[in-house]
């Protein structure tokens, strides 16, 4: 995972960040939902990070819950070792068949999170049975996929709803076994009715980006026998995956204040937000600094959902109410002087229930929920906003490119083409009917969407 967020940015310090701060994430989602389903954290017993890898989220399961309710599971021996001996958690090697799994054990709640990410057809039914038959009683499988809507351009959705590509980051793993998969929500639903799990789905509910699924296995499988409720519990279970937002902008700019000697630095972003559960909301956005040294960190400013925007070009594309108000811009001051490769920026969206103020409504945490959009040097962020905006400009050329290169083949332009070429012949004109020839390089290179700073999670 590290070497991927490397791979993909190009920045040691910032891929570390990006692993710590992401598997922190993704823990807190996770605790969050065992909070919901078992009531409270003392009631989990145990949880299973299978194919937990080494320990990208394992080891702040371990800090919430202590290490002995914690084990992890991989098809990698060296991991579950460095899970053993480095983070103290239990642990056992998988297998690539899931009929030869010896786990020594059922569990409260097994988390595989981007596993099912990788997995061919027939092994993800497999898996997906076989997990659910490792839970305990009232136990929960949360599990995290690609959805439809990640699927890179260059490849079509089949009928039947699941891609699978022979192709993944690992260098140890038969691509066959553990390549790329996505799947559309229905296909996703048909399967997991196919294993008798009651479910319920998060749409990018995982940092943002993957789509987050809970299942538990049906009365079949489970003492209780009372499927109904656990449909009606599943969907009822307060769940807050945190924000979704992109910055898509960030400037700074050197001034001189009337009378002062010193220059002041002036932050400009902006960029949107928006919740990432119908029944939450985006409360607050921040601004924050540390500057070591001394470490302290300080507010350099806030954003409150009231100040927040309409943008009419984002209701189709993210799926927003017409009346929603996803736009924030927030200018800010540093300190001078600064050391912006060395200070830390935190950006964070703060989100909460819609009816937190309700003093009717059922009880729900008073704390807000804050998603962290960017951690990172002042330095580095500008950097990176900078080329996200210049890959976001070189997509629109390529898309432009791909409209023209379609108009040429029209019958009017073939038309125009003609008349250009009867009117060079009677010297009436120089002028080239096509223009300049749209060049290989103007064209769109082979590869995924990618998704800026909107998530730190899942481009696995
Ligand atoms: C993309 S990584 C995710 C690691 C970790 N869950 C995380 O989020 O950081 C997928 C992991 O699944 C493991 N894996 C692949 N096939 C598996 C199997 N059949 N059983 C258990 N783990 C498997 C891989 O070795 C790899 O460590």
């Amino acid at each position: 995972m590290l070497e991927f967020s490397w791979r993909d940015g190009g920045d040691w310090d910032a891929a570390v960040l990006d692993y710590f701060a992401s598997g922190e994430r993704v823990a807190a989602t996770v605790l969050q939902v065992a909070r919901a389903w078992f009531g409270d954290l003392d009631h989990l017993g145990s949880l299973l990070d299978f194919g937990g890898g080494y320990g990208r989220v394992t080891r702040f399961f371990a800090a919430e819950l202590g290490p002995q309710r914690v084990s992890s599971s991989d098809l990698l021996p060296g991991a579950v070792a460095f899970a053993r001996s480095v983070l103290g958690v239990g642990g056992f090697v998988s297998s690539v068949d899931p009929a030869d799994l010896r786990p020594p054990r059922r569990y409260d709640l097994i988390y595989a999170g981007s596993l099912f990410t990788h997995l061919p057809s027939g092994r993800f039914d497999r898996w997906l049975e076989r997990l659910l038959a490792m839970l305990e009683p009232d136990g929960l499988l949360v599990f995290s996929v690609h959805g439809e809507e990640l699927l890179p351009p260059e490849h079509e959705m089949p009928s039947e709803g699941f891609f699978f590509e022979p192709s993944s980051e690992s260098h140890e793993l038969d691509h066959a076994e553990y390549g790329s998969s996505w799947i559309t929500g229905p296909a996703l639903r048909r399967r997991l009715e196919g294993v008798g799990a009651v479910h319920r789905l998060l749409p990018r509910g995982l940092c943002g980006y993957q789509d987050l699924v809970l299942a538990t296995a049906s009365a079949a499988v489970t003492a209780d026998g009372d499927v109904d409720g656990r449909r009606r519990r599943m969907r009822a279970l307060p769940i807050d995956p945190g924000a979704r937002c992109q910055i898509e902008s960030c400037t700074l700019s050197v001034g001189r204040r009337a009378g002062r000697e010193a220059a002041t630095l002036v932050l400009e972003l902006s960029g949107w937000a928006i919740p990432g559960a119908a029944d939450t909301r985006v409360e607050s956005i921040a601004v924050l600094l540390a500057d070591p040294p001394d470490g302290q960190v300080q507010s350099l400013g806030t954003l409150d959902a009231g100040q927040m925007q309409p943008r009419e070009e984002l209701v189709e594309p993210l799926d927003l109410d017409a009346a929603a108000r996803p736009g924030w811009s927030l200018r800010v001051a540093l300190p001078v002087p600064l050391r912006r490769t060395a200070a830390l920026l935190v950006v964070e969206v703060a989100t909460g229930p819609v009816d937190r103020f309700d003093p009717v409504g059922p009880p729900r945490a008073d704390e807000a929920l804050r998603t962290v959009v960017w951690a990172g040097a002042l330095e580095r962020l500008l950097h990176h906003t900078a080329r996200e905006n210049f890959l976001r400009h070189r997509q629109r050329v390529y898309e432009l490119a791909e409209i023209i290169e379609a108009m040429k083949q029209s019958f009017f332009w073939r038309l125009r083409r003609r008349w250009f070429q009867l009117k060079r012949a009677a010297g009436m004109t120089e002028e080239d009917p096509d223009g300049p020839p749209i060049t290989a390089t103007d064209r769109r290179p082979p590869g995924r969407a990618r998704a800026g700073t909107e998530t730190q999670e899942g481009r696995r």
